[in-house]
């Protein structure tokens, strides 16, 4: 398998201010020290950082950091994508330097969906991990990476093909009706110990559908939930999905995109199976989730 991780997130966002109130007040990621002027540096663990936050009217995804071992892992990647025709580009050393790694590469999915494929992140364990506001425990993600995002897709079968070619693996894990009559699936792949790392099937907000951050401790879900609730709109109230079994909510973010606040969640099932809905709860009451 090549990459190992969702190692970290860019997100270009127009209010940098109402970012980190969201961030270290109501969600209680770190902001690093080392961040300045257009640029806001969260923490989730001892990694230097897991989200770079750039002033940008964007106010979506503008990157994607998906990594792999070593150096031999990432020059075999390197070969895999020249031999079947997937073109990228090589990060100088002044882009490793800018996003904190070894060495990366940067190209784009089948949707468009800006990624950085790259080894040797900077792990700043001389600055412990310290919370934006009080936690219960701590954020989980160790060999399951940051936590896991649904993107922007425009074909589900292309989708696949490529992240497949990445080594990761999955595949439809839902089957819904609507009331109205419409129907979608959606696709789940993972990499590493998580459910899924990325996922696809759900409309966009640009080019994210949301982002989730695993909490080890049930009371942070609920202690989130009922900091948020009356300063962001609550868009899925909480609730247990059915495939990786993760107890969840969901609210807006200063983006519009959503964030999902999880516990519980299983790790990747070697056989493929479906559902057609979630376990309980998660009433839809808003947003583009
Ligand atoms: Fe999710």
């Amino acid at each position: 398998m090549s990459i190992t991780e969702l190692g970290y997130v860019r997100f270009g966002v127009s209010d940098l201010e109402a970012w980190q109130t969201f961030a270290e007040e109501f969600i209680g990621l770190e902001v690093h020290p080392e961040s300045e002027g257009d640029r806001l540096y969260l923490r989730l663990d001892d990694w230097h950082h897991r989200i770079i936050l750039d002033k940008n009217p964007a106010n979506d995804l503008i990157g994607i950091g998906l990594r792999v071992a070593g150096a031999q892992e990432f020059r075999d990647l390197k070969q895999t994508l020249k031999e079947h025709g997937v073109r990228f580009e090589e990060g100088s050393t002044e882009l490793a330097h800018d996003r904190k790694v070894l060495e990366l590469i940067t190209l784009e999915d089948p949707a468009g969906n800006p990624l950085e494929i790259f080894h040797g992140p900077r792990i700043d364990t001389h600055l412990p991990f310290y919370p934006g506001r009080r936690m219960f425990g701590r954020f989980l993600t160790a060999e399951g990476g940051l936590g896991h995002m649904i993107i922007k897709h425009d074909n589900l079968n292309e989708m696949w093909e490529f992240y497949t070619l990445l080594g990761m693996r999955g595949g439809i894990e839902y089957q819904i009706s609507l009331p109205n009559g419409q129907a979608f699936e959606a696709m789940f792949m993972d990499c590493g110990e998580r459910d899924h790392a990325l996922a696809f099937g759900l409309p966009a907000h640009g080019r994210i559908n949301h982002i989730m951050f695993e909490v080890d401790n049930f009371d942070d879900v609920m202690f989130t939930y009922a900091k948020v609730k009356d300063k962001y709109p609550i868009t899925i109230t909480p609730g247990k999905h059915a495939n990786d079994q993760m107890f969840s909510f969901y609210c807006k973010s200063p983006s519009g995109f959503d964030v999902e606040i999880g516990y519980g969640g299983e790790g990747a099932k070697y056989q493929s199976q479906y559902h057609v809905s979630d376990t309980y709860g998660h009433e839809f009451v808003g947003g583009a989730s």
